[in-house]
């Protein structure tokens, strides 16, 4: 049977991005034999206003059957005020925890043609191509004890950064999985310096490096990784770290690529009966409210996530390197979506040309 995917667009510029994909999906079953069984379904406030829950039982039981689920973005002002327990991201989360998906991938890669974008010099970016694996479901963003307690008469605000041996283990299997694909370097971030989670990090991920003699380990405090990050980035191919760290190292590395509207991401956990792992492919961005029904969204963050289905979940990194390399062929081109047009100058396309564009240079390859 072919590969399955569930559709989620969800809000806002979700809907608006994964049409182009769609189409994409399409041209793989058409023009490369790839026919995908796609289901679509609703999340985050769309959900809400049809079920009265961000995520939907059968929509959760259908995400756990299938080989991949592509996400678009949830929330809008529409939904500001609503209770914790109902808005839209809670749809999210509850399918990231569901699928326990524990290792969250975020590359990020400067295309040439948007090297002027990065808030860095272009000779520091350009070529720019790496990946931080962040751990997504544990560390200090869920360890007990948390809350805000009474100590001394004065309020505390407690959070705990806790990893177990086996948490750290899944995701530097991960990452150095990835390793081995790409170039065969992992640097691993935490503070051992200061912090015993760091020191188990560090002592687990060396551990786990013996089952792999092939790839390059370091090891590096994260505050330094930081530096590092914004002062020589293309030192890096495949960082890991944990949540906490993660979160902030990963929209700093995204800065370094330039547009919000080009950013993937895949969220991988354990393998299922058919080998793949669970995994959730979404851009980064948002559900722009601001652009949002205008036609001027950039779909590329999206198309790019569904090059990540390919590569991770369907094992054809030649198809998800065509897609990849279409989608730069277009930027070099001069085609661009409103946000990545430079203040002076020329016409922006609509998201529905951005589309065309890629379809027509897949076309071409
Ligand atoms: P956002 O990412 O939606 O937008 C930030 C800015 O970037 C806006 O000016 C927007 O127009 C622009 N932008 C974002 N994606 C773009 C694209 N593909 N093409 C062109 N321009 C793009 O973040 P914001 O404004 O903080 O949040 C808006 C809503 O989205 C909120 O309800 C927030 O909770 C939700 N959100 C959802 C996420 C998700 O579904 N994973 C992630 C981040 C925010
Ligand atoms: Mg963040």
């Amino acid at each position: 049977s072919n590969p399955s995917l569930l559709i989620l667009a969800g809000d806002g510029i979700g809907p608006e991005v994964m049409a182009q994909v769609s189409r994409i999906i399409d041209w793989y079953g058409d023009k490369r034999g790839m026919a995908f069984d796609v289901s679509e379904d609703l999340v985050g406030g769309a959900a809400y206003d049809k079920h009265g829950t961000p995520l939907h039982d059968d929509t959760m039981a259908k995400a756990q059957e299938v080989d991949a689920v592509l996400l678009g973005a949830v929330g809008g002002p529409k939904y500001d005020d609503l209770d914790f327990s109902v808005k839209p991201e809670r749809g999210l989360l509850r399918l990231r925890k569901e699928m326990d998906l524990f290792a969250n991938l975020r590359p990020a890669q400067c295309f040439g043609a948007l090297a002027d974008f990065s808030s860095l010099k272009r000779e520091v970016v350009e070529g720019l191509d790496l990946m931080i694996v962040r751990e997504l479901t544990s560390g200090s963003y869920f360890g007990e004890p948390r809350g805000i307690f009474t100590e001394n008469n004065e309020r505390v605000g407690i959070n705990t950064q806790r990893y177990t041996e086996s948490e750290i283990e899944r995701v530097a299997r991960a990452a150095f999985d990835l390793a081995m694909k790409r170039n065969r370097k992992l640097c691993s971030m935490e503070k051992a310096n200061v912090m015993e989670s760091g020191v188990l990090w560090r002592e687990v991920v060396t551990e786990v490096s013996a089952d792999y003699p092939e790839v390059e380990l370091s090891h590096m405090y994260a505050d330094n990784g930081a530096m590092q990050l914004v002062r020589a980035p293309k030192q890096f191919d495949v960082i890991v770290t944990d949540n906490l760290f993660g979160d902030i190292l990963s929209d700093c590395a995204a800065m370094l690529t330039g547009s919000l509207g080009m950013l993937p991401s895949a969220s991988l956990g354990a393998p299922m009966a058919n080998g793949r792992p669970k995994a959730l492919y979404e851009p980064v961005h948002g559900s722009a409210p601001d652009i949002a029904g205008q036609g001027k969204a950039n779909p590329c963050a999206c198309i790019l996530s569904f090059a990540m289905a390919l590569r991770y979940s369907f094992d054809t990194g030649a198809e998800a390197d065509r897609l990849e390399r279409a989608v730069e062929k277009v930027l070099a081109d001069g085609v661009r979506t409103a946000d990545l047009m430079q203040k002076e100058g020329g016409t922006p396309v609509s998201t529905t040309e951005m589309g065309d564009a890629v379809i027509a240079a897949l076309d071409a390859s």
